[in-house]
């Protein structure tokens, strides 16, 4: 076993409905991506881009294949993790185009929500929060409302967010589509810092193809085919 894994798909297909009106989305998808890895997924809209975050989030089920995250098979021809949501929970980030805040938590709150969710005491979260905002050099806005903050700093947000459960692979749909650019490019940095420094694999997808150029690797689907290209 390779240890440097962190997501492995083989022959994977994706398909929605049954008979006539069955949809046919990803064929046949074979690829594996390193920790510590970060890859840009592009393609035309309705080519199925979310439904691959989904299904590499465990989150939707593929139509057949298997889907390894880290060392533990998930998927194969049916589901083998036993409570895919503590799986998403313990080893999985997502960051949405829209930051999803919640409203009427603060900045703090919003962070540690999944933390306590999961159990963790104040004792280990409180620090690692702290290392996170710092990080992300947002430390002055913790008490701070979502509605007191810019998009861009939302959006940084929702990074540390996403990284509050120390996940080993983080999946990001369009998160700098609201951005402008300066503010787009700000983000991407960051999250290749992150996988540097935190060894997270973050796959991001994107339509900016000025953003490629920071990422490792290039996932494409094309006529329902996956293309995996090294940067
Ligand atoms: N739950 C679903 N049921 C049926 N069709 C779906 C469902 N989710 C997505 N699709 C279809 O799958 C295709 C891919 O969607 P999506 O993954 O959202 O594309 P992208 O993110 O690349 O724009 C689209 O044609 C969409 O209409
Ligand atoms: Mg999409």
């Amino acid at each position: 076993m390779n240890n440097n894994i962190s997501i492995k798909i083989e022959n994977l297909e994706k398909s929605f409905g049954e008979g006539k009106s069955k949809v046919s989305i990803i064929k046949d998808a074979n690829f594996s991506l390193n920790k510590g890895e970060f890859v840009a997924l592009v393609a035309p809209s309705g080519a199925g881009k979310t439904t691959l975050l989904m299904i590499l989030g465990c989150v939707l089920a593929p139509t057949s294949g298997k889907v390894t995250i880290g060392d533990e098979i998930v998927y194969d021809d049916k589901w083998l993790v036993k409570d895919d949501r503590a799986l998403r929970r313990t080893k999985i980030g997502f960051i949405f185009q829209a930051h999803y805040l919640i409203p009427f938590l603060n900045i703090e709150e919003n962070i540690t929500l999944l933390p306590y969710e999961n159990k963790e005491s104040p004792k280990v979260v409180k620090p690692r929060v702290k290392a996170i905002i710092d990080y992300l050099d947002m430390s002055d806005k913790l008490k701070s409302m979502p509605s007191e903050l810019s998009g861009g700093q939302n959006q940084r947000i929702a990074i540390a967010r996403a990284l509050a459960n120390n996940p080993d692979i983080i999946l990001a749909d369009e998160p700098t589509a609201a951005l402008d650019k300066q503010r787009a490019i700000s983000v991407v940095k960051m999250l290749k810092k992150i996988t540097r420094e935190k060894n997270v694999t973050i796959i991001m997808v994107t339509h900016d193809d000025s953003l490629l150029p920071y990422c490792d690797k290039v996932l494409s689907i094309k006529d329902k085919k996956i293309d995996i290209k090294e940067n």
